[in-house]
């Protein structure tokens, strides 16, 4: 069986270093302090965040913002996964013993996943709210804080605008209760957590997860799932998909798979290229929808300019690609930061964060 994963659930087995960030994190919640993880998508903070809700000790509750349509519903979210995380079994006694006012607004089915509440809307969201957190603040204790782990922060904004200031002023008051916020859009969570005109300033300590894995831990993982599993891979195969990969958590994972799909008995050169064949052409969809996205009409020379080493400033380059000045360059390029999709190392050398998407622009518009 292949033995590489990607997906949204957390696998121990295909989990490689992050070990310092993970140590990170760990203190950070011993002593007490809410944490931001930062990375852009794909990264691995949520296979970071669910490795501390599976190994850490503490007790937790994950909640993805994504998968919430509304504050009701998040509210429904944290009473099913604090009922799960008692291991109680009777719900009707969960009620009574925690969640006494709102007894008459909630009701709960059994299904194959559990038992799910629901909350009925005859009751208003702020009250749904306090009780909710009223529910969160008894399950943590001095000795035994509850960590609250909500992933996808960014979307905060679909379950509503109010989140923030209210999960702020709930932990003001609230020490047994410690929250670890993970979000995707750098610049959107920056000015939220970090900058001082930003709801949720001073709010928690930053965790950087966007650093690529190390060379040494991602080759040594290659060859040793390669092993394990009756095949093989060279060292400078391996060496050959760090390359390309950069270490980029995602596609380390993806690429494997198809590399360990495309080859026989051993990978080769031939079978990695064909690999990256493979790749592109499952991720091309998703390359397109964003190029759309990104619709501006500099957005993709600047794109080009930047996955083949130009000084976008510069003006040849300037002058080769038709754009009329440095300005509008920068402009666009800060919109590409702004989205996710660049980083800047330097000033006017800039890098595409997704190392595939950038073989994909050279590809597609060379
Ligand atoms: N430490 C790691 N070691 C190896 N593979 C990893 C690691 N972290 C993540 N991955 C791989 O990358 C994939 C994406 O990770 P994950 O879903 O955690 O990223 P994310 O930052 O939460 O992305 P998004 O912003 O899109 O939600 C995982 O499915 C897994 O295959
Ligand atoms: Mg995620």
């Amino acid at each position: 069986m292949n033995p590489f994963r990607f997906g949204r659930h957390y696998d121990p087995d295909c989990f490689v270093d992050r070990e310092r960030e993970y140590s990170q994190l760990l203190s950070a919640v011993q002593s007490g302090n809410n944490v931001v993880v930062v990375a852009p998508r794909r990264f691995g903070k949520t296979w970071l965040l669910q490795k501390f809700v599976a190994e850490s000790g503490f007790q937790c509750i994950y909640l993805d913002l994504l998968s919430v349509i509304s504050l009701r519903d998040l509210c429904a979210k944290m009473i099913s996964k604090s009922f799960e995380l008692l291991k109680l079994n009777d719900p009707v006694k969960f009620i009574r013993e925690y969640l006494k006012n709102l007894s008459r607004h909630v009701s709960f089915s059994i299904g194959a996943d559990g038992v799910n509440f629901t909350l009925g809307k005859d009751i208003d969201e702020e009250s749904l709210l306090s009780e909710s957190y009223r529910l969160l603040e008894k399950l943590g204790d001095p000795m035994a804080p509850l960590i609250v782990c909500i992933d996808e922060f960014q979307a905060y904004r679909t379950v509503s605008e109010k989140l923030p200031g209210s999960i702020r002023g709930f932990f003001q008051t609230t020490p047994n209760v410690i929250f670890v916020f993970s979000g995707s859009m750098r610049h959107m969570i920056e000015e939220l957590f970090f900058q001082s005109k930003g709801l949720m300033y001073h709010c928690g300590i930053k965790l950087d997860l966007s650093s690529f894995l190390p060379k040494e831990e991602v080759t040594d993982y290659l060859v040793r799932k390669f092993e394990a599993s009756g095949k093989r891979i060279s060292s400078s195969v391996a060496g050959r998909f760090y390359e390309i990969t950069k270490g980029h958590p995602y596609y380390v994972q993806i690429m494997a798979y198809e590399l360990w799909n495309t080859c026989l008995k051993e990978a080769t050169e031939k079978d990695l290229t064909e690999a990256l064949n493979q790749l592109i052409f499952r991720e091309r969809h998703t390359y397109d929808m964003a190029l759309d996205v990104l619709g501006q009409k500099y957005v993709r020379k600047v794109l080009i300019m930047i996955a083949s080493n130009k000084d976008i400033f510069s003006i040849e380059a300037l002058r080769e690609f038709e754009i009329p000045n440095p300005s509008i360059a920068n402009k666009t390029v800060k919109k590409l930061i702004e989205l996710g999709f660049v980083e800047k190392l330097s000033r006017g050398n800039y890098e595409i964060i997704d190392p595939i998407f950038e073989e994909y622009i050279l590809r597609r518009f060379s």
